[in-house]
């Protein structure tokens, strides 16, 4: 405890940010440090697991450190720590587990493993200080794409998923084949700025009537065989129109879809999360269609949409307000479902 408010100290690396981060009473933010990896990454064109993992041991205690020290905490105040040991890269999630059990060990303080997509959502606390559920969420990053009904603190009902690429990866595979580069969503959310989204008449695939599932495996090869036949016909690729009409696609669908599972289970508020809820034209889509249903938009800052600490210590606190508990037999889960 430190003047009189419970500290928790969040820890995230299953990806490609090193992240720790201290929150008081579960959703006052202290500090919130980050490492990312992305300039390593970048020169290989995405994440490499290997490096991803080299670089969160050689970064994970400074950075700790440096939650703690801007924070002005002392590792004696800590009261939880929370981790992610699921979904990622097994590699990268074993690093953020070990260190949460070698301090909670060392330091006797209590310890609760935390699923990185709850994680995602409660990154909404955060920025929302009066935000209770029940509410909608929108989960987008680069390895899902999930409508879930948050019920309760610390319930997590998943209504959809991907059934093959996530909107984050499709919009990373993209962004590589039109020269770009990594980590595309960004790129290509720059690029459409500029772009025509009506130039290529991209498919929206919705599935069947009233399924919250998405898929964008087929619209990912319908950009691809267009870029090819585009080529192969000498014709000069337009970058900004094709980022602009890929990025219209998918996030018109996202959009759609998440709105109707607010309205379906009456819920008037959608919370966005995962790095793709910063795209600004999916920002823009669902705010237009929230507002005919009168559905209110919590949309976290972008440094709170991407992977780190904040998020997790802030799911950590309402996990173990409702009484769970990790032991030192705590195991990275890479497949860890919603
Ligand atoms: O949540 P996140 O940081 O990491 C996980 O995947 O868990 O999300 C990263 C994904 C990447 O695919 C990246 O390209 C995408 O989020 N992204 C965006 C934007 N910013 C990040 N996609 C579209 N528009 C953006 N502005
Ligand atoms: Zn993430």
């Amino acid at each position: 405890m430190k003047n009189g408010k419970f500290i928790t100290l969040g820890i995230e690396t299953s990806c490609d940010e090193t992240a720790a981060a201290i929150t008081a009473d579960g959703r006052q933010l202290l500090s919130n440090a980050i490492n990312s990896q992305i300039d390593i990454h970048t020169e290989f064109g995405g994440v490499v697991p290997e490096i991803a993992s080299r670089k969160h041991l050689e970064n994970i205690n400074s950075t700790i450190d440096k939650a703690l020290k801007d924070a002005d905490v002392d590792i004696e105040d800590v009261d939880l720590i929370g981790v992610t040991y699921g979904p990622g890269l097994v590699g990268a999630l074993i690093i953020g587990v070990a260190a949460a059990k070698s301090i909670a060990y060392a330091c006797d303080i209590p310890l609760v493993g935390v699923n990185h997509m709850h994680g995602h959502i409660a990154a909404a606390y955060l920025e929302h200080p009066d935000l209770e559920p029940p509410f909608m969420a929108l989960v987008v990053s680069g390895g899902h794409t999930n409508i879930v009904n948050v019920p309760a603190y610390n319930m997590c009902e998943k209504l959809g998923e991907t059934r093959d690429d996530a909107a984050g990866e499709a919009f990373d595979k993209i962004a590589r084949v039109i020269g770009l580069g990594y980590p595309g969503g960004p790129k290509i959310d720059r690029a459409a700025r500029e772009g025509n989204k009506e130039a290529v008449a991209f498919k929206r695939v919705y599935l069947e009537p009233d399924s919250f599932d998405f898929s964008f495996s087929g619209l990912k090869t319908q950009a691809l065989n267009y870029l090819n036949s585009e080529r192969q016909s000498g014709r000069k690729i337009n970058v900004s129109d094709i980022a602009a009409s890929f990025q219209e696609a998918v996030v018109e669908v996202v959009a759609d879809k998440a709105i109707a599972a607010a309205v379906k289970y009456n819920q008037n508020r959608l919370v966005m999360a995962g790095g793709v809820a910063s795209n600004t034209r999916l920002r823009e889509l669902i705010a237009l269609k929230a507002a005919k249903h009168d559905i209110e938009v919590l949309k976290p800052s972008s440094i709170l949409c991407t992977d780190n600490g904040a998020m997790i210590a802030t799911a950590a606190y309402y996990a173990y307000m409702d009484g769970d508990r990790a032991g030192f037999d705590l195991e990275a889960d890479p497949a860890l479902q919603f």
